[in-house]
């Protein structure tokens, strides 16, 4: 994490109270709102709304350690959002707002979100963005895809937060139980540290739908 995230950390803290708090006040225990059976997508845009405080209105993050969550995978988000809720990934923010979040409205979040374009934050790329594609073509793209828009089992990494990409692989470089992929470990191994910053050029930068 840099410097000039300090203060942003106390105001997800506070952040994901209220989103707790108002959470509380609203969904369960509410014999309306569970026996109304809405659209998907329209019940997770009423709960993202709650989400847009660190994801951004249209799922395009505020925050650069934030990811973004508009045109993800839907089938990727809804795993990742189940293993907030159970542990198995790591984010003092993300855990417990995940439990408190219902079966329809996880899957309502993902329909809901898929259905966004992303616009990439990083519109002037360091140095690097050649040979960062040279070698996300080499290494990475036989799972994440040709532009980086990933499937059902990859993340879309295409137009994603810089420093979001940043922390995440070396996250999986130095693995810890924050978040763990074997394979990712070995791709970011391959890639090597020296290379990680042009990847992450690339990538945060690349404009595809
Ligand atoms: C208090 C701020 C905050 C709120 C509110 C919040 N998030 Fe997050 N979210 C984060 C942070 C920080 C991360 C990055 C965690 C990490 O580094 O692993 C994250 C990560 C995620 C990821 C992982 C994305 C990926 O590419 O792997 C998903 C999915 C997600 N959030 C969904 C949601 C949903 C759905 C909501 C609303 C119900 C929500 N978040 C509300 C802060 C927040
Ligand atoms: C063998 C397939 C494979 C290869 C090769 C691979 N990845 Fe991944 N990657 C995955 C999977 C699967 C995940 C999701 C794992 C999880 O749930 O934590 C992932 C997750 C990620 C994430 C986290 C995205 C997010 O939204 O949180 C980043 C960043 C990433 N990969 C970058 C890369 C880069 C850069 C390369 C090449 C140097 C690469 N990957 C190579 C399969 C792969």
């Amino acid at each position: 994490m840099s410097r000039s995230n300090a203060p942003c950390r106390h105001l997800l803290a506070a952040l994901a109270t209220a989103f707790l708090t108002a959470h509380a006040a609203s969904a369960p225990g509410n014999p309306s709102a569970a026996d109304a059976v809405p659209d998907p997508v329209a019940l997770g845009r009423s709960v993202a709304s709650f989400c847009a405080n660190c994801h951004g209105a249209a799922g395009i993050s505020k925050y650069p350690d934030v990811p973004n969550l508009a045109g993800q995978n839907p089938a990727y988000l809804l795993r990742q959002v189940d293993a907030f809720a159970s542990g198995k990934r790591q984010s003092e923010f993300m855990n417990g707002l995940m439990k408190v979040l219902s079966s329809a409205e996880r899957q309502g979040l993902a329909a809901y979100y898929a259905t966004l374009n992303v616009v990439p934050t990083n519109t002037h790329p360091g140095p690097g963005v050649a040979e960062g594609a040279r070698a996300f073509a080499k290494i990475c793209a036989r799972c994440h895809g040709d532009d980086a828009l990933g499937d059902d089992e990859h993340p879309r990494l295409a137009g994603q937060q810089a420093e979001y990409l940043r922390i995440n692989m070396q996250r999986y470089y130095r693995p810890t139980k924050v978040r763990f992929y074997a394979p990712m470990t070995a791709a970011m191994s391959q890639l090597g540290q020296d290379n990680m910053e042009a990847v992450v050029q690339y990538l945060s930068s690349l404009n595809t739908h």
